[in-house]
């Protein structure tokens, strides 16, 4: 089996075919997409640094110019709330819609949400183990970040169930090749989601709260289309990984459980124990960049107008940095793995989804005297974003 991210066993395991791509192949060429797949770590990070490839190349080039076709007009309301958000922008842009909302994210600010944070982990996991356990993903994993994040927003508590459903159905469009389906149901999502935030920003305008939304209809240079592009950003962006981090880490450690016996006598383990559960299985897999000017990686020369899939998962168990990089080591301590990304759109979110991680994982190892598997989660069908569909355990408090 060769790199085939619709097949159900590459998904599960891709890490077998990386180790061959890293050795074998770092830059190689996949037809079903027409990308450039990148495997080796010193390589996903330079190009994540190199200004020769953005996100987007719209600012510099139309798809004309490019070589693609134009988009479907359907997917306009799509694009329209995508391409506002900073993620899919480059400067000076990017630079612009960073920096209004990078302020919310410093390490400080989210330091002083612990707290609240914390709250919400131990009343969900208090919940959870009293209850004898469940599935973790959707009674702790989800709600969580999502609480948190819709706090921050100011989302009303009643309309919270909404998030995730328009979340997960627009991120069916950053799979490779998203079938006609997919792409119809992104698209309702995002309208949907567009006017809902349009509706709770006119309110919060005429009555502002203590809150993001409130605090962005107040800055005069945000259009209403970036508005309401930077919250679906931050709510999806927001909980999506934080969500699969957290079951896949908790999947992880239930396989090595040497490794969870230690982190349970050893609480001081917990930093690097996230950082390393984060290595260990990627949440995002992939990510794309656009070559805005002619390159060369290995000798293999990569031309403008084309695409490099930079593999995450790959970078992240590459030996020449993580030595025995199979192994999961909650220890590790020189631990520069690259799933929060590099360069100008390194996560914004890093530092409150570290606190989510530490406080959920924390709450569960000092509540849950035991936790067992009751059965063996399934990854759910997609490869970019890596996920379980559900994981069950029986918990004893
Ligand atoms: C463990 C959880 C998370 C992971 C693994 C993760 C990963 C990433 C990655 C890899 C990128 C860069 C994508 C690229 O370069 O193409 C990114 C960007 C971003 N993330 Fe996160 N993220 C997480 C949690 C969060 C949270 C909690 C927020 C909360 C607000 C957030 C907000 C963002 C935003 C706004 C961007 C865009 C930054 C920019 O374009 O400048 N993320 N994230």
């Amino acid at each position: 089996m060769g790199f085939d991210p619709w097949n159900p066993d590459f998904v599960a395991y891709p890490y077998r075919v990386y180790d061959e791509l890293r050795r074998e192949a770092p830059v190689s060429y996949f037809e079903p997409t027409g990308q450039w797949l990148v495997a080796r770590h010193a390589d996903v990070n330079a190009l994540l640094r190199d200004r020769r490839l953005g996100r987007s190349y719209l600012h510099v080039a139309t798809h004309e110019e490019f070589g693609r076709p134009p988009e479907p007009e359907f997917q306009e309301p799509f694009w329209r709330v995508i391409r506002a958000g900073m993620l899919d922008v480059e400067p000076p842009v990017h630079t612009r819609l960073r920096r209004l909302v990078s302020k919310a994210f410093t390490p400080r600010m989210v330091e002083s949400l612990r707290p609240q944070v914390r709250a919400i982990a131990r009343s969900l996991v208090d919940a959870y183990v009293d209850k004898g356990g469940g599935d973790l993903i959707a009674e702790v994993a989800e709600p969580l970040p999502v609480t948190v994040i819709a706090e921050m927003l100011g989302i009303p508590e009643a309309d919270r169930h909404l998030l995730r459903p328009w979340s997960a159905d627009i991120c069916g469009m950053y799979e490779l090749n998203p079938t006609p389906q997919a792409q119809h149901t992104a698209v309702r999502a995002a309208t949907e989601f567009s006017d809902y935030l349009k509706s709770l920003a006119a309110d919060r305008r005429r009555k502002p709260g203590d809150d993001l939304v409130s605090a962005l209809t107040q800055i005069d240079e945000l259009t209403e289309d970036e508005l309401v592009g930077t919250c679906v950003l931050l709510l999806n962006a927001g909980h999506e990984a934080t969500v699969n981090v957290t079951g896949n880490g908790w999947w992880a450690l239930f396989r090595n459980p040497a490794e969870l016996a230690r982190l349970r006598e050893d609480r001081s383990l917990l930093p690097t124990a996230i950082e390393e559960l984060m290595r260990w299985d990627t949440p995002l897999q992939m990510f794309e960049r656009w070559v805005l000017e002619d390159i060369e990686v290995h000798g293999v020369r990569i031309p403008r107008g084309t695409e490099v899939a930079l593999l995450f998962g790959s970078a992240n168990r590459d030996p020449a940095v993580f030595p025995d990089p199979d192994r999961l080591d909650v220890g590790r301590a020189d631990n520069p793995h690259i799933s929060f990304g590099a360069g100008i759109h390194f996560c914004l979110g890093a530092p409150l989804a570290r606190i989510e991680l530490m406080e959920s994982f924390g709450a569960l190892l000092d509540r849950a005297a035991t936790l067992e598997l009751r059965a063996e989660p399934e990854w759910k069908p997609g490869y970019v974003i890596r996920g379980l569909r559900a994981l069950e355990l029986s918990a004893t408090g």
